[in-house]
């Protein structure tokens, strides 16, 4: 692993790991390729750019003489594909980009990869190409049980239909050509640079703000909460020691309701700081709204086969993780501000309205 192309860099998860891996690996080339779409932000690694192993690249992952010419330029041996479109109420109102980025762009880059590693003379064996995945792709579950590798396929929102349909590409490839592939199914992230349109973050500067809080149908969705810096331990330990061809489904061990987490956060933000005008604890702004289109109800993930195999777990259980993560939002408020453009306060008064 020496020239790795890094796809998605600059979102919220991909910008975690680029922090990881040149913190713990010395000897690499690292190539962020990034649309820059809204989610994406050169604010979250202004601090790498004169690290002379980082090289920012902004272009899409559907753009196949870029990533032709990135291969070749840069010797690529590694590939961690994280670029997508990753929101799923986005992915309700507008799925023609999800379509176009999770599938097309997917097959864009596996295709280059193709090329550049299986071609005449290529040695593919010490090559990777891991795919960042998520648990969407095994549909909804009921009261009990969890998701495995071994769960069959059942996306029921346009994005994790594009990220299953992305999912199959990927192991395709592998089948058919012996592209040497990996795969990380991965719970819900939470933690530094998140997007305020996902629920934690979203929640955190709402309540901040003494904006209302809204929470989709009876709030009693269940996501299983995995602190971001370990989803991006595990990715690297994937990379490393993961067996060729294999999936790895990476999970927090922490289920909560939705309303939980959105009252614990009220009850950090109410201890932390100064309290709301009107004097009223912060969970007194939570609004139960209309429910998600084909909300699914309960994720939860099976995590033995990483730990069993490549001694991954979490290090940090939910009640700690989300004390960090108020603190990052609170101590980087520009970063919140800078996010949050024109175009994202259009979006989000489609969504609840304007009087917020
Ligand atoms: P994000 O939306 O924060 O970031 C996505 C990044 O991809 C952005 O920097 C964006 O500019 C870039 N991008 C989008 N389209 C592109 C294109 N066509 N070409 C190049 N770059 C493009 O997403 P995230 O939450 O960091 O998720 C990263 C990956 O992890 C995704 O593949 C997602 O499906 C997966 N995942 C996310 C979670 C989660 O909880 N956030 C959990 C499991 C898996
Ligand atoms: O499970 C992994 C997935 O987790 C990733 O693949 C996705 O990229 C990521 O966005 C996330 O998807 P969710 O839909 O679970 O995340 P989100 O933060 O949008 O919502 C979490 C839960 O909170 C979900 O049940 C919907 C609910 N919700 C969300 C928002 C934004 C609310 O009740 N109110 C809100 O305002």
């Amino acid at each position: 692993m020496k020239n790795i192309l890094v796809t998605g860099g600059c979102g919220f998860i991909g910008a975690n790991f680029v922090r990881l891996i040149l913190q713990q690996l010395s000897d690499i080339r690292l190539i962020n390729l990034d649309k820059l779409t809204y989610a994406g932000n050169l604010e979250n690694l202004r601090d790498l750019e004169d690290d002379s192993r980082y090289r920012f690249v902004k272009g899409d992952i559907c753009d196949a003489e870029l990533l032709t010419q990135l291969f070749a330029e840069e010797q690529i041996d590694t590939v961690v594909h994280f670029a997508a479109e990753s929101h799923v109420d986005r992915s309700i109102t507008g799925p023609a980009e999800f379509i176009q980025t999770n599938i097309n762009g997917t097959f864009a880059l596996l295709e280059t990869t193709r090329a550049a590693w299986l071609g005449e003379g290529q040695d593919a064996a010490t090559k990777r190409f891991l795919h960042v995945s998520t648990d969407e792709v095994y549909g909804s579950l009921g009261a009990t049980g969890l998701f495995t590798e071994t769960t069959a396929y059942d996306p029921r929102s346009p994005y994790s239909a594009s990220k299953a349909a992305s999912d199959h590409l990927v192991s395709a490839y592998s089948h058919t050509y012996g592209l040497p592939i990996l795969m990380t199914n991965c719970s819900n992230n939470y933690g530094p640079y998140q997007f305020p349109e996902k629920l934690v973050p979203l929640i955190i500067n709402n309540a901040l703000n003494g904006k209302d809080l809204p929470v989709y149908g009876d709030g009693k969705n269940i996501r299983d909460w995995l602190f971001v810096e370990d989803h991006c331990r595990a990715i690297l330990t994937v990379l490393q020691d993961g067996s060729l061809g294999e999936t790895y489904n990476v999970g927090g061990n922490s289920e909560k309701q939705n309303i939980d987490v959105v009252r614990t956060i009220c009850d950090i933000l109410d201890e932390k700081t100064a309290p709301l005008a009107s004097g009223e604890p912060r969970q007194s702004l939570i609004r139960f709204v209309q429910d998600r289109a084909g909300h699914d109800r309960r994720y939860a993930i099976d995590a033995s086969k990483i730990k069993a195999d490549l001694g991954w777990e979490p290090t940090l259980q939910f009640e700690e993780g989300i004390r960090l993560t108020v603190d990052w939002y609170l101590q980087n408020s520009d970063w919140v501000s800078s996010v949050l453009d024109g175009s994202y306060q259009e979006y989000y008064e489609k969504m609840y309205g304007s009087n917020n």
